[in-house]
Parts: C-alpha cells; structure tokens; sequence
C-alpha cells in the first residue's frame, strides 16, 4: 500500500525523507516522488523503485528543512511520473501527498477544471492539492479545513506549501497516520516503522482529526477545529528490527524467526498453576467470558486461515460456536448476530480495510469486538473493545509467516482461556501448556527440513499448477500453503479439503499437476492417505508433508518433507515451515520478488 513520510525541522528534509520512505519500501508500490520547501516547491517523482528516485537525486538534492514524500501503490491511473505522488495545487501553491481512494473525484475534477484549474494527472489525489489550493488565502489550515469536508472516500494526506514554509500539516480518514515528536523537528508517517531511530514519543491520528506540525510545536485538531491533548505512545520499533541480517530476505528472515515468535506469542500468558492462559486486554471478565455463545472471526488473506485453524481450535477445546468470515464479506452481509456474539478481527497490519469496515460495522451494531493484531497503535488494535498484541515484530515480507505463527499461537492460548472457564479440565488445560511450551524448540527441528525442501523446490519450480490437500486442522493449511505459493511465485494453486477432490478438481490432475499433501499421523490419516492414492493413480505427482516414521508414505509419495510427529492441533504451527520454504525457494527459482511480489502490498489498506 502507499506510504507517506513528512517532515520539518531544522535539518535537510530529502535525507530523512528518503530513509523513512525506504522502511516503507516493504509494503508494496509502483512509484514514488518527494517535495521540499526552500522558498518554492521543489519536486522530483520517479516510476520504479525508491533507488530510481534516488538516481534523479543524486547530484540534485532537493534543498529545504520541510517536506513530504510518497510511495505510490496505483489505484486511479497508470503507472507514470505525472501519477505519482506529490501532486501539486494551483500553480505550485501546495504539494498534498494522499493515501486512499477519493470516490467523488470525477465531479470534483470537473468543478475545478471550470475554476481554472489545470490537471496533470489521471489520479483521484491531485484533486485534493487543487481543492486546497482553491481555498488557500492566508491560512494554510484553514484551506486543508475546507477542502476536507467536500471529499468523499478516504485519505491520509500531508499537505506542505512553499507560503507557510516550515508548516506540515496531516489529515486523517479512514487511511493510517502517526506523528513522530522530536526535538526541534517533526515527523509524520503512514506507519510507524517509518519513525524508527527519528522519533521516540508517537501520536496515531483518529478518523476526523487534523495535525499541524511546525520545528517546535505540534498539535492536533478535531472535527470541530477544537484541539486537545491526544495520547502520546512510546514507539516501540528500532531500525535493527528491520534489518536483514544474514539472510538473502526478509520473507527468509521471519520463517527462521517464528520459534522465537512463538515463545514471544506466549510469554507472559501462560498460567500454569491454573492451567490456563491469561490476556491484559480482552477487557472480558469471567463472567463475561462464559456468556460468550458464538463467535465470529473475520480477516483477510493469511490471517483468515489462521482464523480458520481457530476455529477447531475454540471448538474442540472450548465448544463454542466459531464462524469464520472474510471480512470483505462479512462487512456487507448484515447476518443476524445475538448480542452474546463476538466479532474478533484476526490482523498482522492492524489497517486491513476490510477487516477494519467489518469491525466497525460490527460496532456499529453493538457487537462486542476483540482484535488479535501486530501492530502496536494501528487502527484495528485502537478501535476493537479489547485484544491481543501478537508480539512478532515488524513483518517485513509482504508474504506473511511469522505474523501467522503468532496467531495461530494466540489463537490456542484463547482456545485455552475460554475452556478453562468452562468445560477444559485442568489436565486438558495443563497437558496443552506443556505442549505448546515444547513448540519453539520443534520449530527448530522442523527447520531441518530446509535443505530438503530446496532440493524438491528444484524439481517442481516450473509447474504450472499445483494443488493443496489436507483434512481437519490441515485444510486451512492446504489454502495457506497455496496462497504463499500463488503470492511470491506466481503459480497457480489450489488449496482443497483432501476429499473434495472427488467432485471435480481432481480432473486438473496430470503428470504436470504436482499436489502437495499435507498427511502426518492423525484421526484421518487413513482417509487422507486414500486420497493420495487416487491422485497417484491418475498420475499426478505427490509431494508429501508427512512424519519421519511414516514407510507407507515414503512408499507411495514421489517426494517426502519430514516434519516432527505433534498433536493434531498443532500441526498447522509445524507443516507452516515446509508450506513457507517451498513457496519461497520455487519462487527464487523462479526469478521473482520474494519480498515484493509484484501487484502485492503488505497492508491492503484501501477496499
Ligand atoms: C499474506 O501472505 C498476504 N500478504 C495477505 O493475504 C495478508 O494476510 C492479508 O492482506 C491480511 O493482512 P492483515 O493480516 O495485515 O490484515
């Protein structure tokens, strides 16, 4: 998705710009620009990646101790300059950057293109600098003030004009925006992650609200133009989390990271004496907690196959009631929903829109929402009614791993907390607990796997198609593991439950249509292992996820990826590994983007 950095101080804008910008890289774009303020507006914007931007800069530095920037994820217009973000209002009077879609864009452009006004671009966005600058008399925020209420969708937006130099001014509906506080300068982002190592003391924008931002002071403005005085975060992020490393990606990086992930998911959460799992923000008391009779879960993309996995997870061990809805779905559905229902929303970015709109609709209607998400001060993570941090660190890759590990690993300790005030008997309770507290330690074998699935990732990188089939616990599994292939290496694959291949996708299968099972030792292993068969019996190729013990699958498999033998439950947190490590070296194989896989952002934070 986009990404905004803005900045005034009393240092050079470009550098910081471009550095925040840069930590922004990761979540997905086709374009990028910047402007600064030195006397007028300076502008340079470039197609491709930061690096070109940087090439048209190099020599030619943008002077100026104020400015904004952008990179652009296109939704109205091509890929081109001219569409690239700032966009400049009047005859250069402001540079607005926006994150967002402008619905009523079409007949604001024709207002002002019969005001005079001259357009450059394709894009919604340039509406806005103009709409400003229409307003621009001898206030800069009362122009920003009045332009607002005319645009109909959503936007994060930084607005910079060379009559106010060292004024930033930022808007917030609907499209994440934070300030970074520093000494004599200030920052403003679209994530957070852009502020590390600049800012200490964060401030996240609310819908509505407008900040204004000079070297030394900052404040913000609500609807009513009335400021007061917002809760100020520590920003828990540091450039180091955002390091490479030794490894070749980022997406690499975060696989070898989720035994530590998994112990950070239930540290501190882990009740042993009870035999039990405790959360600081559910803000659900006993009492509550046993009302609860259904449950809803809606996300989008991974994190709807870790609700999915949630869903056996809170009914074998707390049996209640689980839904599980894409939240795309689920926020136009209007489903009759008990007021003992819970809506949780299941996110690594916290700024899905989708879930977002789903939880707010839920809200809406006075459901009750819990948020399980990673991102510290993200909308989702301020606007559900209680929730749980995954603790999993930024998640670079736009291919999420550790981020699902996390959930999946929350998810169980919920499972937990919910039976435990109900029908889970101590043992069940404390047998559980010990067996996750073995988890990060089996993760680690399970990486072992590594070499292995390179090797079978060497015969398989130029299928085609591939299928994935699992059962139970495992058919979220099947879909998770087709969409990190789809998503990094650009084949085509199907995640089926093993048995529905009867009715109709089996016909896919040939010689050149590999299928990946997913069938280590459980109550339908028999089941799944006969559906093998018939795959093998069309000729269809079988790589196998099995346990090391298994004769009959080496027997009848054409590849096998050994992983250690668990309880059911928690095979999803071990087959991840081999899912995650054959998508991403078929999809080095194959030349693609790992880490930026074309047409992808890491927050989808526009519907
Ligand atoms: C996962 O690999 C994808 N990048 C994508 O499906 C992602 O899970 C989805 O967009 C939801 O994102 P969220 O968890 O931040 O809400």
């Amino acid at each position: 998705m986009c990404g905004i950095v803005g900045y005034t101080g009393n240092r050079e804008a470009q550098p910081i710009l471009l550095e925040g910008l840069a930590r922004l890289e990761y979540r997905g774009y086709d374009s990028s620009g910047l402007a600064t303020v030195n006397g007028k507006l300076y502008l340079k914007k470039a197609v491709g990646r930061i690096a070109q931007l940087r090439n048209l800069l190099n020599g030619h530095p943008l002077a100026g101790n104020s400015g904004i920037c952008h990179t652009r994820w296109a939704t109205h217009g091509g890929v081109n300059d001219a569409n690239a973000h700032p966009h400049l209002g009047g005859n250069g009077e402001v540079a607005v950057v926006h994150n967002g879609v402008i619905e009523n864009y079409d007949i604001l452009k024709r207002q002002l293109e019969a005001q005079g006004f001259q357009f450059k671009s394709q894009t919604d966005s340039e509406v806005i600098a103009h709409l400003i600058a229409s307003y621009l008399e001898n206030d800069l925020v009362q122009a920003v003030r009045k332009a607002l209420p005319r645009l109909k969708g959503t936007y994060g937006l930084a607005v910079v004009s060379p009559r106010f130099p060292g004024i930033l001014v930022g808007a917030r509906l609907g499209s994440p925006l934070v300030v970074g506080i520093g000494d004599n300068e200030m920052f403003l982002a679209s994530d957070a992650s852009a502020l590390g190592g600049f800012a200490k003391r964060v401030v996240y924008l609310e819908d509505r609200q407008i900040c204004v931002l000079t070297p030394e002071r900052w404040e913000i403005l609500d609807a009513d133009n009335a400021t007061f005085d917002p809760e100020v975060h520590a920003l828990d992020w540091q450039p180091a989390d955002q390091e490479l490393g030794t490894f070749a990606h980022y997406m690499l990086k975060e696989i070898y990271e989720q035994p530590e992930v998994l112990g950070r998911a239930l540290a501190g959460r882990l009740d042993i004496g009870e035999a039990t799992a405790h959360f600081g923000g559910l803000n659900l008391d006993a009492q509550e907690l046993r009302q609860i009779d259904r449950i809803i879960m809606t996300a989008c993309g991974t994190s709807y196959h870790a609700a999915l996995i949630g869903e056996h997870l809170i009914e074998q061990f707390a049996r209640i009631p689980v839904e599980v809805e894409y939240a795309s779905e689920f926020r136009y559905r209007n489903p009759p929903v008990e007021k003992n229902t819970i809506i949780v929303g299941i996110t690594q970015s916290g700024e899905t829109a989708d879930t977002l709109a789903a939880l707010r609709e839920s809200k809406r209607k006075g459901q009750r929402t819990l948020g399980l998400c990673n991102v510290v001060g993200s909308s989702i993570a301020r606007e559900v009614d209680g929730g749980v941090f995954l603790h999993a660190g930024p998640e670079i890759g736009v291919a999420s791993t550790k981020a699902f590990t996390a959930q999946v690993a929350v998810l169980t300790l919920l499972a937990v907390h919910l039976g435990r005030t109900r029908h889970l008997s101590y043992q069940a309770g404390a047998r559980i607990l010990d067996e996750l507290q073995a988890m990060p330690d089996i993760l680690r074998e399970t990486l072992r796997c590594h070499d292995r699935v390179a090797a079978i990732a060497q015969k398989y990188h130029q299928a085609s198609n591939m299928l994935y089939l699992g059962r139970q616990y495992l058919f979220p599994m099947a879909l998770e593991g087709a969409l990190k292939l789809k998503e990094i290496s650009y084949i085509h694959a199907e995640g089926y439950p093993a048995a529905e291949m009867k009715h109709g996708p089996i016909a896919l299968v040939d010689e050149n249509t590999p299928s990946v099972f997913l069938i280590p030792h459980g109550s339908v292993y028999d089941k799944v292992m006969s559906n093998l068969e018939e795959i093998k019996a069309r000729g269809g190729p079988v790589i196998a996820i099995a346990c090391a013990d298994d004769g009959l699958v080496e027997a009848k498999a054409d590849d096998v990826i050994h992983v250690p033998n668990v309880p059911e439950y928690l095979q999803p947190l071990v087959v991840a590994i081999p899912l995650q490590l054959l998508a991403y070296h078929i999809a080095l194989l194959r030349g693609c983007d790992i880490d930026k896989p074309r047409n992808l952002a890491k927050s989808v934070t526009v519907e």
